[in-house]
């Protein structure tokens, strides 16, 4: 019997017990440090760490000792690393320094920093923590994103972007120690249903342009679009001090339509200008309880990032990195399909690690069409895309056990339109989520699963009309690497492994 048939074979998962958040991601020398979220006495959250791994591809990863445990002033929440390359703290050239919330036993949060002369490898904890006291009357006042802001006159200063109740507050520094604070935003921008949380900050280019903007995200705790916990982001201007809003207010932009997509952070420092992030797979109303066993916690694949322009302004294009591609194998390529109502079309691929590139031609005739995945024994999680009204939608109804929660099994939608009449999806499968980007990446839904092993079906489908599918393509994908803690490294390896 298969202990851990929900293992993914390409998502990152902690060696044992539980993981939320990706914390401290930062680039340097060749490796894309993750740090992450981890409790690893037991599979439901406590007493955080911060667990790490590294890979040089962002498929293949290298588990690592834990970075940082608890202490006296508390245990460690989620934040950001960077590298201090002129060495502004003192700790030593290229210094890699992490900013992070204590909660403390009297759940009191205040903001703190490590630093690390060896990779990431070993950590030293800055002797005069915290770094920024607990204020009086802030309850939630933690995840610090920390980031160079550079005025493009030679000058520059640390910036950190932290969640504060519902909004964002801005600090700066000029050395990662002494911290002063500058502006705010939020307070009834935007989604505000819900504590925020994780923020991030960055600058993204406009594709096909020369410009940028500035995007601040921020996981809001509730009442996201598909319930629960989930990302929101602003476009805007930063001047080094604060965030200016380019939308109304009232404007609410969703990174994801799935129910499972949080916390997400970019990597600092990340080579050839490229921006690119990760989430927590999972939401926290049923983050506890589902049914994985010798671990808990999945990251999203990670995704590359960039401004789009299109008719209702610009928007947040996703696309999976293209280092994924090094899994594909048994490519199957088909043209011009017809589906016909009530006769599923089976590409005769099947599988539980499976890419799948559909382009399918849009008629307002048709009442449903889409893809049935993991299908099998009375289960199946459908991608499916409604023309009349514009909606695509995940539905996992029936997609595997569900009893834990009752806000698992439910349909998950957004509003697209066809480019051209043409709907563009792109699906990645594992053994217990699937991604989908439609159109560019404009829209994405992120969804755990947990289906029955034996459910490896596909089937794409057409209600209402004929429809054509103009190209589809399936890959079967390899398992990524994930290779244990090192024999000889400083700690004697994961509990309970
Ligand atoms: C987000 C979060 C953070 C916090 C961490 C604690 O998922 O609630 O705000 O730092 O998880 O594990």
């Amino acid at each position: 019997m298969n202990l851990e048939p929900f293992r993914p074979a390409f998502h990152f998962t902690p060696p044992t017990a539980w993981l939320n958040d990706p914390n401290g991601m930062v680039y340097y020398d060749g490796e894309y440090h993750l740090f992450y979220q981890y409790h690893p006495n037991d599979t439901v959250w406590g007493p955080m760490h911060w667990g790490h791994a590294v890979s040089t591809d962002l498929v293949n990863w290298q588990h690592l000792p834990i970075a940082l445990e608890p202490d006296e002033l508390g245990i460690i929440f989620s934040g950001s690393a960077v590298i201090d390359w002129h060495n502004t703290a003192g700790f030593g050239s290229e210094a890699m320094i992490a900013i992070y919330t204590y909660h403390s036993s009297d759940a009191r949060q205040s903001q703190a920093i490590a630093y690390s002369l060896d990779k990431g490898r070993t950590w030293i904890k800055y002797a005069d923590n915290p770094v920024i006291p607990t204020p009086p009357n802030i309850r939630d006042f933690r995840d610090p994103k920390v980031l160079w802001y550079s005025d493009g006159h030679g000058k520059g200063h640390w910036v950190m972007a932290l969640a504060a109740n519902s909004a964002i507050m801005f600090y700066t520094s000029p050395n990662l120690i002494a911290w002063q604070a500058a502006g705010s935003f939020g307070f009834g921008q935007g989604a505000t249903d819900g504590v925020w949380e994780t923020p991030d900050l960055f600058k993204l280019p406009i594709a096909g342009t020369a410009e940028s903007r500035w995007v601040l995200t921020v996981g809001i705790g509730d009442n996201a679009p598909a319930g629960g916990s989930g990302m929101q982001y602003f476009i805007g201007q930063f001047d080094g001090q604060t965030f200016i809003n380019d939308n109304p207010r009232t404007t609410v932009l969703w990174a994801d339509f799935g129910a499972d997509f949080y916390a997400a952070q970019s990597w600092s420092n990340a080579p050839d200008n490229r921006h690119i992030w990760l989430a927590w797979l999972n939401n926290w109303p049923y983050a506890n309880q589902i049914p994985s066993s010798t671990w808990r916690g999945t990251m999203a694949i990670p995704r590359e990032l960039r401004l789009l322009q299109t008719k209702e302004g610009l928007r947040l294009g996703q696309t999976a990195v293209p280092e994924l591609a090094q899994l594909r194998q048994n490519a199957q390529r088909w043209q011009n399909i017809v589906v016909t109502p009530g006769v599923a079309f089976v590409p005769g691929i099947t599988g539980d690690q499976l890419e799948i590139i559909a382009e399918l031609e849009i008629s307002t005739e048709a009442s449903n069409l889409g893809i049935r995945l993991r299908v099998g024994d009375g289960e199946a999680t459908v991608v499916g895309y409604a023309p009349r009204s514009g909606t695509l939608f995940v539905d996992r109804t029936k997609s595997g056990q569900s009893s834990f929660s009752d806000q698992f099994a439910r349909i998950h939608t957004a509003a697209v339109e066809p480019a051209d009449g043409i709907l563009m999806l792109h699906i990645f499968v594992d053994r217990s989520s699937i991604e989908l980007f439609a159109n560019e990446g404009l829209i994405t839904f992120s969804e755990q699963i947990f289906p029955g092993e034996a459910s490896v079906g596909v089937e794409l489908f057409a209600e209402g009309t004929a429809v054509t599918v103009r190209h589809l393509e399936i890959y079967q994908l390899r398992a990524a690497q994930f290779r244990p803690w090192p024999a000889n490294a400083a700690s004697e390896g994961p509990p309970h492994a």
